[in-house]
């Protein structure tokens, strides 16, 4: 199985402190460890503070429900992910591995809440049948769907939540609970699961929302969630249903992304970016196995390929005229990094998280050299080294012989990491707060979402592999998967039902009715129809909740906007359309005349579910807009 114990974790880490006993000390060592010491407690604070229903910055949010941030204008992260959750949820159960005992009542929350959340009806589709709603990125903080437009469906949540469950389940099982694992927390899973077998090869939106195609990041972490799933379902005496597709994920992810220097962070897609990409730097930390290969399947850091990509995409940065931020600063080290070098959004800033992931990338890589006792530089990683290391040479080296270089290569990648931590010690404000980025230009100030819980939860894993702390293995035998001969497509058809032991609602496949709202509109450039109504489905009378209706249909005959959207049957709703303008206008609402009202058919268990129930017709009434074109 490869569980091992938090007494396993203490074991390995002194192992591996062992062995690179003769590093040597930084200059500027003793300063950093007092960064990190205090970083550290105050980033957990930080993530705690965002998450319900205690956290001192979110009130209102649900138990168990992680908040992205809380600010709630410019930008508005008042809501959460199932990303950011899954993986500030997976640090949250390795610290918990590692002894904060405190934390336990955050995951018991979190696997209600998230037991809950599978069975909420949005945007992205029902649960049943089909699973399709887990695909939706992100909730309103009470857990209700949130319908306004947005870059859906993801498909690397229901990866990252059953990666932070399944670590917790091998938790469970080692200290005497294998039943509750079975019972509660295995259902949540298996319906994640399914969902990654069903539908990992078709195409999603990239972890920043930008890119419909297919994501190096959750190809990854898929791969990771259907092995590990595997392993628990035979731990646990259950079928994983979906866990068949783990070969054929793997194939796709070794062979389409890898372009002879790099991972091209999106394909299936038409960008026009480079592909050079955070988004490839951060899958393999979450794919990390302190006992894996280089070689495995599931690309680790010490891959030489990896290693190649990590230079690919770093480099980039080092253009003093766009980062005036890394001006002067030698290829030997670490620098402020962003997403990757197209970006635009917030001036295309400089990420907390990523310059985190930096580091603990390199720490993660030294630590599987020094527990493999060699490292082999080859033709792929060659330059990778030699940046840090210019006597580097494509060969093999280990500790052991009187002037071995072993130890002298892992300490510069020691100290390469060691400069990007260096960095977040620069930039981060001295009352320990992490925005989302900071800026590129002087004077380098914090910028996006206050408290990000992303870049608090990211720098407590990156403090993690500095102290030689590591999460569970989760490869349990000597390779994760053996790659298939040729890649094929491929989709299991997956088996959902809800968590009910964890505390889901008994929900039944035909409670919701798709209502197509149809309405005319006549509208100017830059003006958008959405639907909004008094209940939860149609965003509670909120405007940032409302539904986005599509123009498609629009033509001069007639000014058709309109959507499908699928509401909870048996109900009746009150709604009006409401008209967005550009240039920050003000929305104009209908006239309250206009008063509509909806009957929604109760459930018909033997309906198609993708028939449309009901279709309106309507016509705007009340204020038209004014054009604006600024
Ligand atoms: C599906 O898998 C095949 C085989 O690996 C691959 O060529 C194709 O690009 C994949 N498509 C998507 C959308 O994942
Ligand atoms: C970045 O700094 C420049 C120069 O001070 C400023 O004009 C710009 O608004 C800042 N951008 C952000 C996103 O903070
Ligand atoms: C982050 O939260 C703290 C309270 O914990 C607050 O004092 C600080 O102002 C917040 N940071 C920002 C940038 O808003
Ligand atoms: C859920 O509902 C189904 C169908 O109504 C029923 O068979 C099942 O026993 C219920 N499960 C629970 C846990 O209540
Ligand atoms: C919404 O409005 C309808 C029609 O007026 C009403 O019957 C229903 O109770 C209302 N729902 C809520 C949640 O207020
Ligand atoms: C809306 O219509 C309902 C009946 O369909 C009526 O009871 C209600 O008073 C009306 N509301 C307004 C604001 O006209
Ligand atoms: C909307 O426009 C179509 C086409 O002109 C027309 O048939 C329909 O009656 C209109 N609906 C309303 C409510 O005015």
């Amino acid at each position: 199985m490869g569980i091992l114990s938090t007494k396993t974790i203490a074991q390995v880490s002194m192992l591996a402190a062992c062995s690179i006993a003769n590093a040597g000390t930084l200059p500027q060592a003793k300063g950093l460890d007092a960064f990190v010491e205090k970083q550290r407690t105050i980033s957990l604070q930080g993530v705690l503070n965002n998450i319900g229903p205690d956290g001192s910055l979110v009130p209102g949010a649900g138990a168990g429900v992680i908040v992205a941030s809380p600010s709630t204008v410019n930008p508005n992260y008042f809501y959460t992910w199932s990303r950011d959750a899954a993986l500030t949820m997976k640090m949250i159960v390795d610290e918990f591995m590692l002894g904060k005992k405190q934390l336990k009542s955050y995951i018991e929350d979190y696997i209600h809440a998230q037991a809950v959340l599978q069975t909420v009806t949005n945007p992205s589709g029902t649960f049943l049948p089909s699973g399709l709603g887990l695909g939706e990125p992100k909730y309103n903080v009470d857990l209700t769907r949130f319908n306004g437009a947005w870059g859906r469906p993801q498909r690397d949540g229901p990866a990252l939540r059953a990666i932070a469950l399944i670590t917790y389940s091998k938790w469970l099982i080692s200290n005497g609970q294998k039943q509750k694992a079975k019972t509660v927390v295995w259902p949540i899973i298996s319906n994640d699961l399914s969902y990654v077998g069903q539908y990992w090869n078709s195409t999603g939106f990239d972890l920043w929302e930008e890119v419909q195609g297919s994501s190096f990041f959750a190809t990854q972490n898929q791969f990771r969630s259907l092995v590990e799933g595997g392993a628990l379902a035979k731990t646990l005496g259950v079928q994983c249903t979906g866990c068949d597709q783990a070969p054929q994920v793997a194939c796709f992810l070794n062979e389409a992304y890898w372009n002879g220097q790099y991972f091209v962070a999106n394909i299936n897609s038409n960008d026009g970016r480079t592909g050079k990409d955070a988004n490839t730097v951060l899958g393999s930390i979450s794919a990390f196995d302190l006992n894996a290969k280089c070689d495995d399947a599931s690309i680790q850091p010490c891959n030489s390929r990896a290693l190649s990509n990590f230079k690919a995409f770093v480099d980039p940065f080092r253009d003093s005229t766009a980062y005036p931020i890394n001006k002067g600063i030698p290829k030997s080290q670490g620098i402020a990094l962003g997403r990757y070098t197209e970006d635009v959004y917030y001036n295309g800033g400089l990420w907390y998280l990523i310059t985190a992931a930096a580091a603990e990338y390199l720490y993660d890589a030294v630590a599987q050299w020094e527990i493999q006792g060699s490292l082999t530089i080859d033709k792929t990683s060659l330059a990778f080294f030699q940046d840090i290391y210019p006597a580097a040479k494509a060969k093999t080296y280990t500790p052991k012989g009187k002037n071995a270089e072993f130890p002298l290569i892992l300490k510069a990648v020691t100290n390469y990491a060691e400069s990007f931590v260096t960095v977040l010690q620069k930039y981060i404000p001295a009352d320990g707060s992490m925005t989302e980025q900071f800026n590129r230009t002087s004077p380098f100030n914090p910028t996006s979402a206050a408290n990000l819980t992303w870049s608090y939860a990211a720098f407590i894993s990156m403090a993690e592999r500095r102290a030689k702390q590591y999460p569970p293995s989760w490869i349990s035998g000597k390779q994760s998967t053996t790659l298939p001969k040729t890649c094929s497509t491929g989709a299991t058809k997956g088996v959902y039902a809800p968590a009910t032991a964890a505390g889901a609602p008994n929900i039944t496949t035909s409670c919701t009715s798709n209502v197509r709202f149809e309405v005319n509109a006549t509208t100017y450039y830059g003006e958008n129809i959405l639907v909004a109504g008094n209940t939860t489905d149609l965003g509670s009378w909120d405007i940032n909740n409302a539904w986005p209706l599509d123009a498609s249909g629009y033509t001069a005959e007639r000014p058709l906007w309109s959507a499908t959207v699928a509401l909870t049957a048996g109900q009746a709703i009150n709604y009006a359309y409401v008209r967005t303008e550009d240039c920050s206008q003000a929305p104009i609402w209908e006239s309250a005349t206009a008063n509509r009202t909806l009957v929604i058919p109760p459930c018909d268990p033997n309906a198609d579910p993708d028939a449309v129930i009901l279709v309106t017709n309507d016509a705007w009434t009340g204020p038209t807009g004014t054009s604006g074109g600024c």
